[in-house]
């Protein structure tokens, strides 16, 4: 099918029917009128039952509208400091013609304030720009894998800040494609009519955790984030389907040792990772992942690549990329790159490459995107998302960062020194951990 395409609710989700339903005995009232007769939606409406008393009893359901999570608001919150690829030859065996050889990369921004401080300023940019109080949302989604705090959650930091009283607060970690897995629970929740406004934030602060002595993940990374505003909608906006997955036989070829509490009483110092990272193999599944998930959500929704208007993929390659759009039949001009600026910045990538596109006006009214990512897990995924009518803010804030003090490499420098100056590198602890898949075989 062309065109417009329709929402199969039958097909991929719990339709939203809101039933109202009253019961009366047979030869209750006629509700249409004393002589009228029952048009046939109101026969077809009715559910005919015999009470336990042996009393006919009349259910009406009433099937209201459907409802959508139209995207309202969107707003970024990048750091300032910028890391380039010459800065990072300062202290890897690295240059500027590998890195954008293999990777598209030119430089990336290196975070001095914590990640709730970058997803507050988002989500406040993004709340002004969809005109919506703080006090009206009902729910916010953090989205990221690099947490400031394991207790308490995130999203309760960032509902602070936004003083959104009202709001229900989760975290969400499927690493990169944190961002994605949060809009389709936010809109599956707008859609159930569990929640009417909602805030997906997807953010990323990496930099502390970042092996920074390896060459083939430190230059691949950077922080940053952005979030969008989730409206309950009775027009056809926002996700229209989705394909998630999982390949979790591959979930070892990406793995920061280091982060969570299987690292604990180890003798290793937090902030001190060694990242299995097989690139090449990553490369592969990513490919394959991406485009499997793309192909699915098409089809699923009988849409051709040439009705999509532009492509927001996860960044964390180029030639990834390139080969993902190159599989799905699409031109690369219709596709939104950041990641020459930003590197990968896992799940905020795909949030920051939407926010830019409609700063760049590329997105237009009504437009069809789709939304393709990968990430540790290795989870995968793609999102066919209609744009309503309005590309513009309603509102600006005037929320900002604190300037940065210091430099991007003056900031990595002084995570490599107190590294130093805690004593090296806690390997013993890091690589005697033995993981739940390996128990599980
Ligand atoms: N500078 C210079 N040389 C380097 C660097 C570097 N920064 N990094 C690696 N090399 C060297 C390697 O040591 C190797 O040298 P050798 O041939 O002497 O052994 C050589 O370059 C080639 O290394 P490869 O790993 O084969 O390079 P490849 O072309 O595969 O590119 C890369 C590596 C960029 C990591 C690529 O495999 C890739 O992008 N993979 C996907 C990674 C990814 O997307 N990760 C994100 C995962 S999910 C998420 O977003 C959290």
């Amino acid at each position: 099918m062309a065109g417009k395409p329709g929402y199969d609710g039958a097909q991929d989700w719990r339709a939203p029917v809101r039933a109202r339903e009253e019961e009366g005995a047979a030869g209750a009232a006629n509700p249409f009128g004393r002589g009228d007769p029952a048009p046939f939606f109101f026969l077809s409406a009715c559910r005919f039952q015999i009470g336990h008393n042996g009393a006919l009893k009349i259910r009406i359901t009433r099937q209201d509208p459907m409802t959508y999570a139209a995207i309202t608001g969107w707003g970024k919150c990048m750091p300032p400091s910028v890391l380039t690829n010459a800065d990072l030859a300062t202290f890897l065996d690295t240059d500027d013609e590998w890195i954008v050889s293999r990777t598209g990369m030119k430089e990336r921004r290196i975070s001095h304030v914590s990640a709730i401080e970058m997803a507050t300023v988002a989500a406040k940019r993004a709340l002004a720009c969809a005109g919506l109080d703080a006090a009206d949302l009902d729910l916010i989604v953090y989205g990221s894998c690099s947490n400031d705090e394991q207790v308490p959650n995130s999203a309760s930091g960032v509902q602070i800040g936004l003083a959104a009283h009202h709001a229900g607060a989760m975290d969400v970690n499927t690493a990169c494609t944190s961002f994605l897995y949060g809009l389709s629970t936010a809109s599956a929740m707008i859609r159930s009519g569990a929640v009417r406004n909602a805030v997906v934030i997807g953010v990323e602060l990496i930099s502390p955790y970042m092996d920074w002595s390896n060459r083939g993940v430190a230059v691949l990374f950077g922080d940053g984030c952005a979030a969008v505003v989730l409206q309950a909608s009775e027009r056809e906006e926002g996700v229209l389907a989705e394909k998630l997955g999982c390949i979790a036989e591959a979930r070892q070829t990406l793995r920061v040792r280091g982060m969570g509490c299987a690292y604990a009483n180890r003798n290793i110092t937090l902030g001190d990772t060694l990242w299995d990272f097989d690139g090449q193999e990553i490369f592969k599944r990513a490919v394959g992942g991406m485009s499997q998930a793309s192909e699915a959500v098409l089809a699923k929704r009988g849409v051709r690549p040439e009705d999509i208007d532009l492509v927001v993929p996860h960044q964390a390659n180029l030639r990834i990329i390139e080969s993902v759009v190159k599989r799905a039949g699409l031109p690369m001009d219709k596709v939104m790159l950041t990641v020459q600026r930003y590197g990968n910045m896992s799940a905020a990538t795909v949030p920051v490459a939407l926010v830019e596109a409609l700063e760049e006006g590329r997105v237009k009214p009504g437009a069809l995107m789709l939304m393709p990512a990968f990430g540790a897990g290795l989870t995968f995924c793609a999102h066919l998302v209609r744009w309503g009518e309005r590309v513009t803010p309603i509102g600006h804030s005037d929320a900002e960062l604190p300037p940065s003090p210091r430099s991007a490499l003056e900031i990595v420098n002084g995570v490599r020194a107190i590294r130093a100056a805690q004593g090296g590198r806690s390997d013993a602890g890091l690589i005697s951990v033995e993981y739940a898949e390996a128990r599980q075989r």
